[in-house]
């Protein structure tokens, strides 16, 4: 606070952005409630490869395993993070993803089940199956069931860091939303590569990241780069926000083709994938 000219109290700008800011709350809670205390294992985890941190909340291998039995405090900001870098986003996306007139996506990373529902909502035929690990996915169902869309969305548990995850074809759109970043360049081929074995000609893979290498301003590039922070010392111990350039080579990789390559909202990228046909293993 400082005082004005008839010495009464105003708020200063960092206190305006305190209480009015959005982005500056969930940031500044993510930052107190996940991360804070977790950070002082920081060079453990740097050495060991492991999210050494996360031993301040549980026994888990990574965040992802945790994510509904963390504290109730540190649950909401990681999901009100999460959900504020993804919800702007999501109705320009709809738009693009509707485009082919898809009657089965399945929305891989699908967490709580909010794009699942707008998907519901957006285009009264189409059908969703979520996949993500046991936890999220019993969360994600409910939601689904007392919005009364559980004829609509359907789940299928899947823990992509076990040995071999399969998921059914039949997906005419693929959709991963801020969802390879939990992974490291060698486990997000193998996840590419499983989903390419799903695809037939037609389907479409959307990807939709925060890219380093594709922000406006440099303090953006700057913060998604230190969220690598988060991701070595709480996450998973391995993965990172990826330049626009690494995930185009990553899919290449795996087998697709990126078609697209559209800039969505402020900060985000959207690739639209399909197999590529002249890919030889
Ligand atoms: C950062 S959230 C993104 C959620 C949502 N798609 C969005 O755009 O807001 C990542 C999602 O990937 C899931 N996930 C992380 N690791 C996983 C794993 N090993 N197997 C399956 N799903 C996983 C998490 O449970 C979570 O729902």
């Amino acid at each position: 606070m400082t005082k004005d000219a008839n010495g009464k109290y105003e708020l200063t700008k960092i206190g305006y952005f305190l209480n009015c800011s959005n982005t500056t709350g969930v940031n500044i809670n993510f930052t107190q409630d996940v991360c804070y205390k977790g950070l002082f294992h920081l060079e453990d985890a740097i050495r060991s490869g492991n999210p050494e941190g996360l031993k301040e909340f549980g026994n888990w291998n990574t965040i992802y395993e945790g994510l509904s039995q963390l504290p109730e405090n540190v649950q909401k900001s990681w999901f009100d993070f999460d959900h504020f870098y993804s919800d702007e986003i999501f109705e320009d996306a709809l738009k693009i993803v509707f485009r082919s007139l898809p009657k089965t996506v399945f929305d891989i990373g699908g967490n709580t089940g909010k794009f699942a529902m707008l998907c519901c909502d957006y285009n009264p035929d189409v059908h969703i199956k979520i996949l993500d690990l046991p936890g999220q996915l019993q969360k994600a169902l409910t939601n689904a069931k007392n919005s009364g869309r559980e004829n609509r969305i359907s789940g299928q548990e899947v823990d992509w860091l076990s040995k071999n995850p399969e998921i059914s074809s039949g997906a005419d759109t693929i959709w991963m939303s801020q969802f390879l970043d939990c992974f490291s360049k060698e486990e997000i081929l193998k996840i590419l590569r499983t989903c390419v074995a799903a695809m037939n000609h037609e389907t479409e893979l959307i990807i939709i990241e925060t890219c380093t290498d594709r922000q406006k301003f440099d303090n953006a590039k700057f913060i998604l780069e230190a969220t690598s922070l988060y991701f070595t010392a709480m996450a998973n111990g391995n993965s990172k926000m990826y330049k626009a350039t690494e995930l185009i080579d990553m899919a290449e990789s795996a087998g697709l083709v990126v078609k697209e390559d559209i800039t969505l909202g402020e900060y985000h990228t959207l690739f639209v994938c399909k197999k590529d046909d002249g890919f030889e293993t």
